[in-house]
């Protein structure tokens, strides 16, 4: 039988896990063509996108603990086909909300933007994304430096409190937060084990001013 870690090496493991992140899409795709969207079906589609771009999130932030605490390095080849995916998802919610809601009107747009809080901070997740994709390559992490570019992408932590913030300030309205209730456990408890990793790594280093390389 193939180890895990030689079966996350397999060249087909990549190819099977953007199949597997693209079944979502696929699916929602499927029910709009075949009427079964329910009753308002530009709200389900924007609804479905959200909840799939936090989903992403959150398991892009799995990523890194599940690697270390299961000792498989090559969990690591993953990360940043599921960060893209982030983008993916969060792409085409704003598009369904710009096309089916604003029908791509860009001034209704920005003035939408401007009046709804929790759209402006969906918004600002958004453009928070931006940078963080459009520098997943590794011609630009060579560009700006491997300590530069994991300084920018520890911003992912604040996108998923902005998704956080916008989910509970859409849901405030319903008084409707056991949803928005779950996702922010499974972050806290991300965010926590990163904390908990800092201060242990930070514990463990000698105190000779940071010369010695070798705890790092
Ligand atoms: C990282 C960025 C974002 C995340 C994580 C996110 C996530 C979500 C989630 C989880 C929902 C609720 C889904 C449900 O009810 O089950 C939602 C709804 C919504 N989001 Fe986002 N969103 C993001 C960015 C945006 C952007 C950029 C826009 C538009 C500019 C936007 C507009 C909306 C709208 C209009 C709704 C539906 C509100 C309603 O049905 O009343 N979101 N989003």
């Amino acid at each position: 039988m193939l180890s895990r870690q030689k079966l996350l090496l397999h060249p087909a493991a990549k190819v099977t896990l953007f199949m597997v992140c693209l079944l979502p899409f696929a699916w929602l795709v499927y029910r709009a063509f075949s009427n079964q969207l329910g009753a308002n079906p530009a709200e389900a589609l924007i609804r479905a996108t959200g909840d799939w771009t936090l989903r992403f999130l959150c398991i892009v932030l799995v990523v890194t603990p599940l690697r270390v605490i299961s000792s498989t390095p090559a969990l690591a080849r993953f990360r940043r086909m599921l960060g893209l995916f982030v983008y993916f998802y969060v792409v085409v919610h704003l598009l369904s909300y710009s096309w089916f809601d604003m029908g791509f009107d860009v001034p209704d747009i920005a003035k939408d933007i401007a009046k709804r809080p929790f759209i402006l901070v969906g918004f600002s997740a958004f453009v928070l994304l931006t940078p963080l994709a459009a520098t997943s390559f590794n011609a630009a992490i060579k560009a700006m430096g491997v300590k530069r570019w994991q300084m920018l992408h520890k911003l992912v932590y604040g996108i998923a409190g902005l998704g956080l913030l916008h989910f509970f300030w859409m849901r405030a309205g319903k008084n409707n937060f056991a949803e928005v209730s779950v996702y922010a456990a499974i972050i806290a408890v991300l965010l926590g084990w990163r904390v908990r990793q800092y201060f242990s790594k930070k514990s463990l280093q000698p105190r000779n001013n940071g010369r010695s390389q070798l705890l790092n």
